[in-house]
């Protein structure tokens, strides 16, 4: 086995640990070089696990050779590798804050208030373990981050969907892909999740979490071209550099069409799509990157270039986290098969009622399935909104006498059928609405409550199902 594990950096390590890191299993062979240099996140993924099931299976040896030396559990097998992304905490204080490392590298640190830790000291280390700080001062313990603290600890420039309302966004479309099967004959297309904006990757990460399983192991994935020299020369021949690029990249445009959940992730902005694909690549060496297009532009220009290609619906999923949702719906209903879910999430209730506004005005093959409100003021799964275009009694049955005269004078009023869909009076809905007394066209808003000066995260979710026409 190959690993990027430099022997000559162990030199200032306890003896045990040395050992542990530069001899993790017979038959292991390190090489100490840069052959790694160039990996993409799929190739160095790859050598963790030998290596960490090694590195464990070490230290099983040394503490209960007598028994079972190889009995790990693959989750609990982990030891830290170059372009790891690992969480640094005070080893006495576990409220204190957590630091997000970056990726591992020999050479960087991790700054903390009381001196520093060098990455090579983490490297081959397991999660848990505790370091002292190079000057001694401090003993930190070294773990994974989970997903969620990763998104919200990762830096940003736009705010994330926070992770107990990502994963509840998640749960609310019941995703249930099945693992690749290579004897079926014919091949269903992907489940396709359209996820607009991409905004930090939060989401996206999430969903890809619960889609990734489905596809196929990817190859590596395509990294910068390189310039490599010709084997008489000390120049990079341009065409060696493009062949070897050319080839990953067509590997990966073969891969493409083999995957079975694809997440297409689509943002105006070209620095929040570039920001955020860091951010998916940096997950566990780029785990779900595989699972994950990314478009830059305009939800009409991308719906139509796709619907331009094959006209058929194609999307089983679509989540919409951008302002002024409702002016997408339309385009977003030529592309959606039916019983597919549209997902609007919105700062305040005002954002979804225009949603169902516009659905009933234009009358859009959707009905609204739920309303939640979610985030720390709501409550665990959510708090359920009752939220229907409602018209005051006292309105309707004014329209009711209005039309009675302009038909047939006024001999009689008939009373107003009550419970006929949307546009029956909801007494209960009335009562709680504000204004009680009518204004306007007789239609009523109901408003998000003040919930504080501070929210971490929350919102409103509105699920819309596509129905047939
Ligand atoms: C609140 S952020 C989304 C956060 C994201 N869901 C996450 O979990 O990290 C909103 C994003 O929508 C993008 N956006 C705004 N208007 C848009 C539009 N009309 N089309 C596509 N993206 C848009 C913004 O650039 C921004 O990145």
């Amino acid at each position: 086995m190959v690993a990027n594990q430099d022997l000559s950096n162990l030199g200032g390590l306890p003896i045990f640990s040395a050992l542990f890191r530069a001899v993790p299993h017979p038959g292991t062979v390190f090489i100490s070089n840069s052959k790694t240099a160039n990996c993409t996140p799929f190739d160095v993924f790859k050598m963790p696990i030998a290596f960490a099931r090694c590195g464990s299976a070490f230290h099983r040896v040394v503490a209960r050779s007598a028994y079972s030396p190889c009995a790990v559990r693959p989750y609990s097998s982990h030891v830290f590798q170059e372009n790891d992304i690992v969480l640094v905490q005070k080893k006495t204080d576990p409220s204190s804050k957590l630091i997000l490392s970056k990726p591992l590298r020999p050479g960087k640190r991790v700054n903390t208030s009381t001196g520093h830790i060098d990455h090579e000291s983490i490297i081959g280390i397991s999660p848990r373990a505790v370091l002292s700080t190079a000057s001694g001062k401090g003993e930190y313990r070294i773990f994974r981050p989970t997903l969620g603290e990763y998104t919200n600890l990762t830096a940003r420039i736009v705010t994330p969907v926070y992770p107990a309302d990502a994963n509840l966004i998640v749960s609310l479309l019941d995703l249930n892909p099945t693992v690749p099967d290579g004897s079926s004959s014919s091949p269903s297309p992907p489940l396709e999740i359209f996820e607009a904006g991409t905004g930090h990757g939060a989401l996206t990460l999430h969903l890809a979490r619960a889609i990734h399983a489905a596809n196929p192991a990817p190859p590596p994935f395509p990294s910068p071209p390189r310039r490599i020299s010709a084997p008489d020369s000390e120049e990079a021949t341009p065409d060696s550099v493009d062949a070897e690029h050319q080839a990953a990249v067509d590997r990966w445009e073969a891969y493409k069409p083999t995957r079975r959940a694809v997440i297409n992730t689509l943002d105006v902005s070209a620095r929040h799509s570039e920001h955020a694909q860091k951010v998916v690549a940096g997950w566990r060496q780029g785990m779900y990157a595989h699972s994950v297009d990314f478009h830059v532009g305009s939800i009409p220009e991308y719906i139509s270039s796709r619907l331009a290609a094959s006209p058929d619906p194609f999307l089983d999923h679509t989540i919409l986290d951008l302002p002024d949702c409702h002016l997408y719906l339309e385009t977003i209903s030529q592309a959606l098969k039916v019983d597919g879910t549209v997902l609007v999430f919105c700062p305040s209730i005002t954002q979804v009622i225009a949603c169902l506004q516009k659905v009933r005005k234009e009358g859009l093959p959707f009905s609204l399935e739920t309303t939640l409100e979610i985030g720390q003021a709501a409550g665990v799964g959510g708090k359920v909104w009752d939220v229907r275009a409602v018209r005051a009694r006292s309105f309707v049955r004014a329209e009711a006498v209005e039309a009675e005269k302009v038909e047939g004078g006024e001999e009689g009023v008939e009373s107003v059928a009550e419970g006929s869909g949307e546009e029956a009076v909801a007494e209960a809905a009335v009562k709680e609405a504000e204004p009680p007394k009518p204004e306007g066209d007789g239609w009523n808003m109901v408003c998000r409550p003040k919930v504080g000066d501070r929210v971490v995260g929350g919102g409103f979710l509105g699920v819309f199902r596509r129905v047939d026409k």
